[in-house]
């Protein structure tokens, strides 16, 4: 079965394919080939950032592979992410179009909020620190929304969301709300399950991306509770690899697809986009999902601990 076909239904109407790829750490002079080579393995499902600092190169293979006419824009669901330097609500319209002439398109499919916290803005840094604090403000990311919701208006966004929020955040966000966020980006895998947020978001019909899907293996520890290539070796996700004739990593993302959770491995390796793309041929039985939901230990990837102090820090909750 082709990847592109097993999508699913936004709260907002569009749809958006279960599998994408990451782009996050994908260099300049590298991503544009990986962006290729997905879209030639039938990914439909592009999901960066500016923060990435790769839009350029990721928007012009999107491009040519509109003009080689291996896909149309139609077929294709782009994703990007206001950074955190432009909360403010005159920034947010800027950020975007910045995005957009970078990617060369006239509208995105969907557009994320990155992170609840704000960072002042210092010319050139993504991460502006001071002192080894990095620079926040308090500006409130429910008036950022505000200005998310002006760009669907305006026909710029197909779909908005939000990334890393967590439920209180998504609760405070849904009161004052025009627009439903359509998803919420966060990391999960069978290490970080986030069983309430995963509940939560159901049963408001928030979609869930799940980002570092296999542990983020070859990243910088940033946590030292596990070893981040420890999920990929993982006893049990190599036990049911094995009895599926599949890779781990091919379970781990086939985990995310099979609960309706879209799902954006990150690789710059051709070999590994394929492979990440071969999720649709097989299924994980009952048993199956028990024992990879069951190694949960709310270990995070990504802590951001430098913020943990500000109002809005997300990953106070389990
Ligand atoms: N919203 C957010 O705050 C946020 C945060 C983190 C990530 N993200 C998004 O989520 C994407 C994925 O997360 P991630 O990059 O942290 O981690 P990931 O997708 O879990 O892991 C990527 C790493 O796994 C390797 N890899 C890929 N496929 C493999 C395979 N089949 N077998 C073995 N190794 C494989 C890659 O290596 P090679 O590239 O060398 O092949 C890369 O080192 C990011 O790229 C980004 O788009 C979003």
């Amino acid at each position: 079965m082709a990847v592109s076909s097993t999508s699913r239904l936004l709260n907002g109407g569009a749809r958006m394919p279960l599998l994408g790829l990451g782009t996050w750490k994908s260099e300049p002079g590298v991503v544009g080939k990986a962006v290729s080579v997905a879209i030639d393995s039938g990914y439909r499902h592009i999901d960066g950032a500016y923060s990435y600092m790769n839009e350029a190169e990721v928007g012009a293979a999107v491009k040519k592979k509109i003009a080689e006419g291996v896909v149309t824009r139609e077929n294709l669901f782009i994703v990007s992410k206001l950074w955190c330097t432009f909360h403010a609500l005159e920034d947010v319209k800027p950020s975007l179009m910045k995005s957009l002439s970078a990617l060369q398109l006239t509208y995105l499919d969907l557009y994320l909020i990155h992170f609840p916290v704000g960072f002042q803005k210092v010319p050139g840094e993504l991460f502006p620190v001071q002192e080894g604090k990095v620079l926040v403000t308090d500006i409130d990311y429910v008036d950022t929304w505000r200005a998310m919701e002006g760009l669907v208006d305006e026909g710029l966004v197909k779909s908005i969301g939000v990334s890393n929020f967590n439920i209180s955040q998504l609760k405070r966000l849904l009161s004052i709300a025009r627009i439903t966020p359509a998803v919420n980006q966060v990391e999960l895998h069978p290490y970080l399950t986030q069983p309430e947020l995963v509940e939560f978001c159901a049963s408001k019909d928030i979609a869930l991306t799940a980002f570092s899907p296999l542990g983020s293996p070859g990243r910088a520890l940033l946590n030292d509770s596990a070893d981040p290539k420890d999920l990929l070796k993982d006893p049990v996700v190599k036990t049911i690899a094995e009895k599926h004739k599949k890779s781990p990593a091919q379970v781990l993302l086939r985990f995310h697809v099979q609960r309706n959770i879209a799902t954006i491995p990150k690789s710059v390796t051709p070999a590994r986009i394929q492979e990440n793309a071969e999720i649709f041929d097989f299924e994980l039985m009952d048993e199956d999902l028990q024992s990879l939901l069951a190694l949960n230990r709310n270990w995070r990837v990504c802590q951001l601990t430098l913020l943990q102090d500000h109002q809005f820090y997300p990953f106070k909750d389990p």
